[in-house]
């Protein structure tokens, strides 16, 4: 390739001020985007006055974020942040992703998930806008019938709605681009992210209550939760526990920096990526390397499988290699480190709260 390559300059990043948005933000600034943030703080600590999050992520950056508090569900206030900023490329991770609530609320989730996807498109191609990154996840391909994972591999014999909201969105976008060929898109399968910034300025910190392996880990380390449970010791695994691909989120941040780089110098219809290292980790491993590199003591209580879990996965990230020439740097052991630098130097994350587990309406 010859010359500087195209590239987008204003980035709206919906969901910006959660876990995965946030630290996907820090790398666009530095790589000289501009970004403008929605969130409504449905699953991240904020206000009126904005995200806290994005301004550890401004004093690490040295850079400004636009930020609004606005819900997808409100077409009209999506319709206005377009009209006044000239947006070239939309980062969508905004969605509710609580397994367990979305069975108990279908309806909640195939609305602000779904149709909160629908209004964007809708807007977006009203602005002229249509390049397009989508948060999709591994959830969409179900138990896997051989492993590693490529992204030929069937999708949506799916066991919870939450997933089902990602593969119906997967399935729309397929539809758009066949429908209209001004849409260029890519969906991101990531695997399961982990870790936080090395700075420690900036990590997980849901509002809802959460059920992920590396932050409850976390909070067992120190001291706010007695255990760990272990989700069953009897798969066909080497050492009878879950096998998954744990991915550092930074390296996953900078798969989305691969991902418009490819979207603002080709026209590549729809493209499906998996973002994962590759590598199958199982529960009872990544507690092993948390104690070690943390240098704590994780006590486990071995329980029933949890319903719906899948026995092991991990992606065969190849096809993000060759084509993004993306792949990651960071090892299971920087994972743990960095998330645990956040937890010790932000014990209640960015302000103090009282995490509800209360299914919000
Ligand atoms: P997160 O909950 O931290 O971030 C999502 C953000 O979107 C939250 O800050 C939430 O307040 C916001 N949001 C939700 N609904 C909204 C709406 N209607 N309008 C505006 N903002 C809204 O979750 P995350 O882990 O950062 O996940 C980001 C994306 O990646 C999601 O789409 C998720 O489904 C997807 N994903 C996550 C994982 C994972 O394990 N964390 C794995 C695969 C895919
Ligand atoms: C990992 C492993 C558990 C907690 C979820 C979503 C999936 C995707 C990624 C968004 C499993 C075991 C966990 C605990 C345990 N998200 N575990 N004790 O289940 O792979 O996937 O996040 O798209 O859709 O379902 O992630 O972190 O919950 O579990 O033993 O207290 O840890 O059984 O083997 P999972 P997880």
């Amino acid at each position: 390739t010859e010359g500087a390559m195209p590239r987008f300059k204003t980035i709206l990043v919906t969901g910006g001020a959660g876990y995965i948005g946030s630290h996907c933000v820090v790398d666009l600034l530095q790589n000289g985007h501009e970004v403008v943030a929605i969130d409504n703080f449905a699953n991240a600590v904020g206000d009126d006055d904005g995200s806290p999050a994005l301004r550890k992520v401004e004093e690490i950056t040295g850079k400004k974020v636009t930020f609004y508090r606005a819900d997808l569900l409100d077409k009209p206030q999506i319709n206005d942040i377009f009209d006044k900023h000239s947006v070239e490329c939309v980062v969508h991770f905004a969605a509710l992703k609580a397994v367990g609530e979305s069975m108990a609320q279908p309806l909640l989730y195939y609305q602000n998930n779904v149709l909160g996807m629908l209004n964007l498109l809708e807007v977006m191609r009203s602005h002229g806008c249509f390049q397009l990154v989508f948060s999709s996840s591994c959830t969409v391909y179900g138990e896997p019938e051989r492993l590693p994972i490529t992204e030929e591999h069937p999708t949506g014999k799916i066991t919870n709605v939450y997933g089902r909201t990602k593969y119906f969105i997967e399935e729309m976008l397929k539809d758009l681009s066949v429908a209209d060929e001004r849409w260029n898109i890519i969906s991101l399968r990531y695997f399961n992210p982990v870790g936080a910034h090395p700075s420690g300025l900036i990590g997980e910190d849901p509002t809802k209550e959460f059920t992920n392996l590396m932050p409850f880990m976390a909070q067992v380390a120190l001291g706010k939760k007695p255990v760990l449970t272990v989700f069953g010791n009897d798969y066909n695994t080497p050492d009878g526990t879950g096998v998954r691909d744990y991915i550092h989120v930074m390296d996953l941040a900078s798969g989305h920096v691969a991902a418009l780089n490819l979207l603002s110098a080709n026209h590549v219809g729809l493209k499906v990526y998996n973002l994962g290292t590759g590598k199958g980790v199982s529960v009872k491993q990544l507690v092993d390397v948390f104690e070690r590199v943390t240098g704590t003591r994780i006590p486990l209580q071995y329980e029933a499988r949890r319903l719906g879990d899948i026995t092991a996965m991990w992606a065969d990230a190849s096809l993000a290699r060759t084509e993004l020439g993306w792949t990651t740097t960071r090892s299971v052991e920087e994972m743990c480190t960095d998330f645990w630098r956040w937890q010790t130097m932000n014990p209640d994350g960015y302000v103090k709260k009282n995490k509800t587990s209360v299914i919000v309406n």
